[in-house]
């Protein structure tokens, strides 16, 4: 009997045979988190959008999902990775629990609803595990657009009596979601918002980017300062979606903790200085060459003390897979996490794999000189799975990972892209 999707997703695990030092080149997919936003955003205009370069993975089917639910036509192109979409002149204004659950960028929805017809039910996010993650940024900003809210069973009810009108907002803390969310919403909120503390992700240049290729009129005008004009008529075009810089990062730790030689190949390596410098000091070897990034590892990893900040600060993406490559230093290290309160998951796991990691409120300590140990283990969000993977990369025999589902929220064919650089790793259901 054919299991449904949900259950083979629940019961996939992926087998990892390690000590391989990974050889040859990887391209990097689309970003995921540049193309929710953007996805989100489409409901602004009922003109054709054709979005290239979308990864294949389940967050972003999950959005698509959602764009159909209320009624858009999302049709794929014959061409891979490309999507063609169509808005009706009537969406409906409901994002339900059940979409939004597994993802928390289903939040993103709200701002676009909103602007378009004024009213949206949209349900809380669920999301990874690593926090509490509020949506407070995200309301109070809106309510200075002119929106009226209130939380009723798990869901944001929320209307405007006329339409959104632009306000000079200043965000208290700087948040990914709740700058993309206001910047969609003022895109077409009636005269001129100045959002100021933005949060200046990369993606969200992108999305500001492809916002302005359907019509929009977004300006930076500080380092973290946005002018939006409302604009109401968008026009039809087409928009390539950035490369995924956490990608990116965590092919670059994979050569360097299995001591490997890879050329990362399509990103932009401007937008990750910040890893490079910091895998460079931890004795990687790193030469980059227009879009290519060479990289060999080395058995001599130094140790460092950082920090999670917002961009251009090391990513909170990427802290469960540095700790791997920590865990390989001979000497201590420490890991402030600064973004999400809950996000040291995996290092239970490292610890079982054989990693000396003490946590203490939002510090890792890493002793290093682990040499990592195979054992069969539990995915608990989509950063930690991954970080599994690569401490399984350099462990002698087979590694078993179970709950796999986290990671095909957001890696496109890792499996595949691990195999063609020599990886033995399988799928299992
Ligand atoms: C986005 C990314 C996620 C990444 C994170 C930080 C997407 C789809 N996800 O998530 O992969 O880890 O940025 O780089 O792009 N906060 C509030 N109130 C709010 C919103 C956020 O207090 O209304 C807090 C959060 O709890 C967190 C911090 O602000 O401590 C940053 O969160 P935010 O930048 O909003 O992350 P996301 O947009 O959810």
């Amino acid at each position: 009997k054919r299991r449904n999707f949900t259950q083979s997703l629940i019961m996939d695990k992926l087998e990892v045979f390690g000590a391989k030092k990974l050889k040859g080149s990887v391209r990097i997919s689309g970003s995921k988190n540049a193309a929710l936003p953007i996805l989100a955003a489409s409901i602004l205009s009922n003109k054709k959008i054709i979005l290239k370069n979308l990864p294949n993975v389940k967050d972003i089917q999950t959005m698509i999902k959602l764009l159909e639910s209320i009624g858009s036509i999302v049709k794929y192109s014959k061409k891979k990775n490309s999507i063609i979409i169509q808005n009706k002149n009537k969406l409906k204004t409901f994002a339900s629990y059940n979409l939004v659950k597994t993802m928390r960028a289903g939040i993103l929805v709200l701002g676009p609803m909103l602007a378009r017809y004024g009213n949206a039910i949209v349900s809380t996010p669920g999301g990874c595990t690593i926090g509490v993650r509020p949506i407070d940024l995200h309301l109070k900003a809106l309510a200075k657009l002119g929106i009226n809210y209130k939380i009723i069973d798990g869901y944001v009810h929320a209307h405007s009596k006329k339409k959104l009108k632009g306000a000079k907002i200043k965000f208290p803390k700087k948040s990914v979601g709740a700058t993309e969310n206001l910047i969609i919403a003022s895109s077409m909120a009636e005269g001129t918002t100045i959002l100021s503390n933005c949060a200046i992700e990369p993606e969200i240049k992108d999305l500001v980017n492809f916002i302005n290729c359907i019509g929009g009129k977004i300006k930076w005008i500080g380092k973290r300062t946005l002018k939006i004009h409302g604009a109401n008529n968008f026009k039809k075009n087409e928009y390539t979606i950035m490369p995924d810089r956490i990608e990116a990062g965590t092919y670059l730790i994979a050569a360097a903790v299995t001591e490997g030689n890879l050329k990362i190949l399509g990103i932009d390596p401007n937008i990750i200085k910040t890893e490079i410098n910091i895998l460079t000091k931890l004795g990687a070897k790193i030469k980059i060459k227009n879009e290519q990034i060479n990289i060999k590892g080395t058995n001599d990893i130094k140790n460092i003390n950082i920090k999670t900040a917002p961009y251009p600060g090391f990513p909170t993406d990427m802290q469960g897979q540095l700790m791997v490559l920590l865990c390989k230093s001979k000497k201590r290290s420490i890991i402030s996490e600064e973004i999400f309160e809950n996000r040291f998951m995996h290092v239970a796991e490292l610890n079982r794999m054989g990693a000396k990691i003490k946590t203490k409120g939002n510090k890792a300590f890493i002793e290093g000189n682990t040499n990592f140990k195979a054992a069969e283990l539990m995915a608990t969000d989509l950063r930690a799975s991954v970080s599994l993977i690569l401490a399984a990369l350099t462990a002698k025999g087979k590694t078993t990972i179970n709950r796999i589902y986290h990671l095909d929220r957001g890696y496109e064919q890792i499996e595949k892209k691990l195999r063609k650089l020599g990886a033995n790793i399988r799928r299992v259901s």
